[in-house]
């Protein structure tokens, strides 16, 4: 494999420099928050209509194969009423478009990097990397942080699309600066169903529904504002769900699956509602559930994505139901943080069809069958805080990237079952431990059976202050696959290690081996 000297400076010096800025603005004595929107100017909970992300079309269809292009790119969104937001986004909307595949049949996107050269007031180069979180990905279609593509430049990522139904999401993982691009915009749910899941009689179609969660915060004049609290968190004032604040949707008196992502990028929830009535847990970031999990209130940190039905068969006409946030420890609290969204209950006619919740879902689903007795290996995997940045097991990815890629944390033996003994050992904040690739289940969290609404295929987890979490995976694949923090601003600074799945007879592929294109080079043929 060849560097070029360009490829340095995209995984290396840009990366320290950028660590830097932080510091210079500290020096500075300027508070980005001095230029806050005021919380008069920001809209009433419960005012604006749900809306939907728009669905992703295919550009050409192969055998076998669909084919997209998405333009990431700037436009300017009303999501306050009143003012214009810039967002640099797929398609230019937040979020993104959904893209929804069926098991078996492949998918390519040319994702192509159409942003300015630089931030207006971050002064950052907005290079891309685009992850599909959830989805077993060749390395080099797996979003690999420092595999960057610059303004100006393109990659087809290539999705084989396998696994089970799930809720996936698509969001950006530059290196070091995957927080400042996914407050941008970048940021999108995808659907991936198959004829196990469609047989049963859940919600569908009308009644199946996306709702991604994120915080935001605006400068006086309605643009996207930045601060990292000292590379702590970013924690908006705004509560977006699809991107519209605190909305309020209309709803049937029957129940609704929906597809709940957490895609702020430092914010956790509690949800709750408001009638104090249990809602029920189908689906969790790898798919169905062997069992559906019924809850009256659930943590949902960054990443992760849990299917809820809720009925509200149960509900007069004029009732209004409110998804609440019992603001969970270390996020920053702002009025109506408490407050997610509401549902307004009408008298309109309904279908009846898929309006049942299976008592068993996916009893096979393979790894909720792992058991502790067929790991070959326990693995600890510390996360902590050391000379100011945050790592993983000590390391950082600078020191991924230092070590010309060779690092890694673990070098499971491919199709072997091993245990990951996944650890915070600090009090004062909270880690979404995520790890690609795989799909894990959960043993236990500090020696205790996981929550009720974790009894289901995850890949990223929770892990409050002092919490030890255990989780089993078979490792199947080859290669090196990043392991991080999703708190965004943890992981660009530098929260991050890779892992390598070694098959002795087939060497895995270069996560770096296919890079980005220059767009003016960009076919004209739909890929
Ligand atoms: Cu959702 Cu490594 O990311
Ligand atoms: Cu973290």
């Amino acid at each position: 494999m060849q560097y070029t000297r360009r490829d340095a400076l995209k995984v290396g010096l840009f990366g320290s420099a950028a660590l830097a800025l932080p510091l210079q603005r500290a020096a500075s004595g300027l508070s980005v928050l001095d230029d806050r929107m005021p919380s008069s100017n920001l809209p009433k909970p419960f005012t604006l209509p749900l809306r939907l992300p728009p669905v992703a079309v295919p550009v050409a269809t192969h055998d076998g194969e669909d084919c997209y292009r998405i333009a990431i790119k700037e436009t300017r969104l009303e999501i306050l009423p009143g003012f214009r937001t810039t967002v640099w986004a797929y398609d230019g909307t937040v979020p993104g478009p959904t893209i929804i595949a069926r098991q078996g049949r492949r998918a390519k996107v040319r994702f192509i990097n159409q942003l300015p050269l630089r931030h207006p007031t971050l002064k950052y180069t907005p290079w891309t990397s685009v992850h599909l979180h959830g989805s077993a990905s060749l390395p080099s279609d797996d979003g690999y942080a420092s595999d960057i593509t610059y303004p100006g430049e393109y990659k087809d990522y290539r999705y084989p699309n396998f696994q089970h139904a799930r809720t996936l999401w698509y969001h950006d993982h530059g290196v070091h600066h995957t927080a400042e691009n996914v407050n941008m915009g970048q940021a999108a749910q995808y659907h991936m169903y198959d004829a196990h899941e469609r047989s049963l009689p859940l919600p569908q179609g009308a009644y199946d529904v996306p709702l991604t969660i994120s915080d935001r915060m605006f400068t006086k004049t309605g643009e996207f504002l930045f601060d990292t609290n000292d590379n702590s968190g970013m924690y908006g004032d705004v509560i977006l769900v699809n991107g519209v604040p605190w909305p309020v949707m209309k709803v049937q008196r029957r129940k609704y699956r929906f597809r709940i992502l957490n895609g702020s990028v430092s914010r956790a929830y509690e949800y709750s509602l408001s009638t104090g009535d249990p809602f029920t847990v189908i689906a969790t970031d790898g798919g169905l559930m062997p069992y559906p999990q019924t809850v009256t209130r659930m943590r949902h940190i960054m990443a992760e994505r849990y299917e809820v039905v809720i009925d509200f068969a149960r509900y007069r006409p004029g009732t209004r139901i409110v998804l609440q946030n019992r603001n969970p420890k270390n996020n920053i609290a702002y009025p109506n943080i408490d407050k997610i969204m509401a549902f307004d209950v009408t008298d309109e006619p309904f279908s009846s069809a898929n309006n049942e919740i299976p008592a068993a879902l996916d009893p096979d689903c393979p790894v909720m069958n792992l058991q502790p007795s067929q790991s070959v290996k326990t693995r600890r995997i510390e996360l902590r805080r050391q000379h100011g940045l945050w790592t993983v097991n000590g390391h950082t990815w600078d020191d991924v990237v230092a070590s010309g890629f060779t690092l890694t944390e673990a070098k499971p033996v491919r199709d072997t079952v091993e245990i990951w003994e996944l650890v915070n050992g600090s009090g004062g904040w909270q880690h979404p431990l995520h790890i690609h690739l795989i799909d894990f289940k959960l043993l236990d969290r500090n020696g205790r059976p996981p929550f009720a609404y974790e009894r289901g295929p995850k890949d990223v987890v929770y892990l409050g202050e002092n919490e030890t979490v255990r989780v089993i995976a078979r490792f199947e694949g080859v290669g090196k696959y990043m392991i991080h923090c999703h708190n965004l601003v943890h992981e660009d600074h530098d929260m991050m290690s890779q892992f390598e799945v070694v098959d002795p007879n087939a060497p895995g592929e270069d996560p770096l081996g296919r890079r980005a294109r220059n767009g003016s080079f960009e076919p004209d043929d739909p890929l």
